[in-house]
């Protein structure tokens, strides 16, 4: 049975919550980029440092087989969150960002000069970066995706994209700066009707919507812990059991080889084969009590409060002269980018923080979105579980008044 959505009670495992900023109480608008973190998540790595830390794996005492199954029990509730087949396929990473890094690094090898890798405008620069890395010393081409007028991704021109050159498609299942969630299982259909492997950027996804990588029937799909309630430093991959078989090791070092020799060496299976070094075991286990405490929730309860907070904000803000909305997609998720006429969104956001409202305002790691749209940035609001109806009316109240201080 699902846990009450009962926001105060919610709000109350937030210690962060209770601060003020600026004489302010904080209103915390900023979860697309970071979200705050409940007891559950900083009370469970405290007190497994207290309690039982060593070393994971290869432990022949207490502590470090303690530690290990807590490890591992992380893996397997990020194994469950979005329905892997086996808690084998699911790589701890120290974030998105490498997660996407193991994936590109991984298939380098095979990219041969004209393999084309298939992108959407929206990417986040994590989504984007690592395939530059391969057309830059593999001599892969990049095949560019727009959007239409809505933020909502050209399915068309994705059809039209793939062909038999397409090696992969990497796209986001969740835009950080038009909340555009893409069809994910139709980008797969697309991807593999054409024998191309499909990368999901789930980092915007993965706290916002029911995730079921086998339903997507994807390749890859990646999560980061600080997005969901989570710490930083902790990010997953999860990949098919034949692609993550296939894949080269990203780093090498202890945990991920089967033998080492003075000249020769051979690797552990997934997910080892990845995990090189020591792992981010504290964040793990946080990630973990994460996901648990967000699992307490019907989702459904979650997407509709979230929304609720969203629609309210975008009715406010119809009311701010000069104010564009970027995204308003069907089916969107609770993040709404903005600019002002005559308004700097750094300007916006300083003075936001004046009220004790904290947005992000810049091009978002998104410079090929931004280059589409015609801005250099822009300003955004994101929703998260804690947030209130009373706190998007504070913030449009503040947005007027910013406004009204800079124009
Ligand atoms: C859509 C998207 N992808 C990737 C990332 C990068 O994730 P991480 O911060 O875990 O490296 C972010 C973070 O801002 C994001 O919003």
């Amino acid at each position: 049975m699902a846990r009450d959505f009962d926001i105060d009670a919610i709000r109350a495992e937030f210690p962060i919550l209770s601060r003020e900023v600026n004489g302010k109480p904080l209103i915390y608008l900023d979860n697309a980029a970071s979200a705050q973190k409940p007891n559950a998540v900083i009370d469970g790595m405290a007190d497994q440092m207290r309690t039982a830390y060593a070393n994971v794996h290869r432990g022949l005492h207490t502590l470090a087989n303690e530690t290990t199954e807590t490890f591992e029990a992380g893996r397997e509730t990020v194994r469950d969150f979005i329905n892997a087949p086996s808690a084998n396929q699911v790589i701890f990473t120290k974030g998105g960002t490498e997660a996407i890094n193991l994936v590109a690094s991984g298939i380098a090898a095979e990219i041969q000069p004209g393999d084309e890798i298939v992108l959407s405008v929206m990417e986040h620069h994590s989504n984007i970066v690592p395939w530059h890395f391969l057309r830059e010393r593999h001599g892969a081409v990049l095949r560019w995706v727009e959007v239409d007028a809505n933020g909502a991704l050209d399915m068309a021109a994705l059809e039209a994209a793939v062909g038999p050159k397409t090696r992969l498609v990497a796209a986001t299942h969740m835009s950080n700066v038009l909340g555009t969630v893409t069809d994910a299982a139709r980008i797969t259909e697309i991807a593999h009707a054409a024998g191309a492997e499909v990368l999901f950027d789930g980092c915007q996804a993965g706290v916002h919507l029911d995730v079921d990588v086998q339903a997507l029937d994807c390749d890859y799909y990646v999560l980061t812990g600080h997005k969901i309630y989570g710490p930083t430093g902790i990010g997953a991959l999860y990949g098919k059991a034949e692609a993550l078989a296939r894949l080269r090791p990203y780093q090498g070092g202890g945990e991920m080889i089967e033998v080492v020799e003075r000249d020769r060496v051979t690797y552990n299976e997934a997910p080892h084969k990845f995990e090189a070094g020591t792992p981010p075991i504290i964040e793990a286990v946080g990630f973990g009590a994460a996901i648990n405490w967000l699992s307490q929730f019907d989702m459904g309860e979650v997407q509709a409060h979230e929304h609720a907070l969203y629609e309210r904000a975008l009715e406010g803000v119809r009311g701010v002269n000069g104010l564009t909305v970027h995204g308003t997609a069907p089916g969107k998720g609770a993040v709404l980018s903005f600019s002002i006429e005559g308004t700097h969104p750094h300007d916006l956001a300083q003075l936001l923080d004046r009220y004790g409202v904290a947005v992000r305002a810049g091009h978002h790691c998104a410079q090929p979105l931004m280059q589409h749209l015609g801005v250099s940035a822009t300003a955004r609001a994101s929703f998260g579980i804690y947030n209130t109806a009373a706190e998007v009316d504070a913030f449009i109240e503040a947005l007027h008044k910013a406004r009204g201080m800079l124009i």
